[in-house]
């Protein structure tokens, strides 16, 4: 490629060749048959514009508020597992990045810098990204420790009862061997000759049964807004309205768990028809462009979020990268 990458996908490129064939393996790709994965980037390019003519644009503003705290344009960083696999700085690069361009990161569970870190290198707005464990102690504890340092808001993962298939991972026998430190890990004894290790991982600790009536218990424990991240019909939409949560996520998790999903963006319309604007409703899965961005806010969006863009920014250009 020549000069610099002027979009998403020449990042894509890029990180491609920065990393080792394992890692790059693990964040572009998704389950099965990827055919989800596919499906999240094309059904944008299905969608077209209907253009409006002679509009005064000589003044735009691209800022919003996300519960409440404003940001400066409707793109939020999704949480994902392991930054330090795509650059040595990990987390701590994107979220300085995420407070250069004024936006809110969402830390993962899976995060390889700590907590602590993330929120002392810098003054990002972050929320933390859950997921609960078999021993919800374990994931208690995450809670209490984003609450007391200074995280804004929960965002709990219920896509993820078990992991994915993903099958570049399997025969890549995916490991993390360097990452001692990676939250969601560290309580778990992760042992699997199978599959890949996050696979023994996910099927040691995440706990299976999570339900509707957890939503309870985790408002029991923390005084954080919840906002709930994948789902993806109307039916689940009323019932996560019903329970109180803050705020919506429409994902199918970048297409790495059930596979055969829609595509985020095809669904986003009826769940923001069954919300009716009782709570704000937030999108990822595929975008890629601004015009992708234009797309999903005209569908009702409130702002999106992206995951694997942040990933290749990382890892072809650290900070600079994620921010570009
Ligand atoms: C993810 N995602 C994710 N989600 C989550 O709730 N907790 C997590 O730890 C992770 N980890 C993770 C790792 C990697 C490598 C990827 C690519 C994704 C899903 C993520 O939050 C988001 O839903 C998708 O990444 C959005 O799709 P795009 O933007 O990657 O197409």
């Amino acid at each position: 490629m020549e000069g610099e990458p002027v979009n998403v996908n020449e990042f894509q490129e890029l990180a491609r060749q920065a990393l080792p064939k394992m890692y790059y393996d693990f964040f572009s790709g998704g389950a099965e048959d990827q055919h989800t994965l596919k499906e999240n980037v094309e059904a944008f390019r299905r969608i077209t514009f209907r253009p409006r003519i002679l509009v005064d644009v000589s003044r735009i503003n691209l800022s919003t508020t996300v519960l409440g705290y404003k940001i400066s344009a409707p793109i939020m960083v999704a949480p994902s597992s392991m930054h330090k696999l795509a650059h040595p700085e990990g987390e701590i690069a994107t979220a300085r990045a995420a407070a250069a361009s004024n936006t809110i990161m969402v830390l993962s569970s899976m995060s390889s810098c700590t907590i602590e870190e993330v929120a002392s290198s810098c003054n990002a707005i972050r929320f933390f990204q859950l997921y609960v464990y078999k021993n919800r102690d374990v994931a208690a504890q995450l809670v209490q420790r984003a609450e007391r340092n200074g995280y804004k808001a929960i965002v709990l993962t219920v896509d993820a009862p078990m992991l994915g298939r993903r099958e570049a991972d399997i025969k890549n026998k995916m490991i993390v061997p360097p990452l001692k430190n990676i939250e969601g890990l560290v309580s778990t004894e992760v042992d699997n000759d199978e599959g890949s290790i996050l696979e023994g991982f996910a099927k040691g600790a995440l706990d299976a049964s999570l339900c509707w009536r957890d939503i309870g218990w985790l408002r029991s424990i923390t005084n954080l807004p919840i906002l709930i991240k994948g789902v993806l019909t109307r039916e689940d939409a009323i019932k996560a309205t019903e329970v109180g949560v803050a705020g919506i996520v429409v994902s199918n998790h970048g297409a790495r768990q059930l596979d055969y999903t829609p595509a985020t963006i095809t669904v986003l319309e009826e769940v923001v028809h069954a919300v009716g604007g009782k709570v704000p409703v937030f999108l990822d899965g595929g975008v890629r462009r601004g015009t992708d961005v234009f797309k999903a806010l005209a569908l009702g969006a409130q702002a999106i979020l992206i995951g694997r863009p942040v990933i290749y920014g990382l890892a072809a250009k650290v900070e600079y990268g994620v921010s570009r």
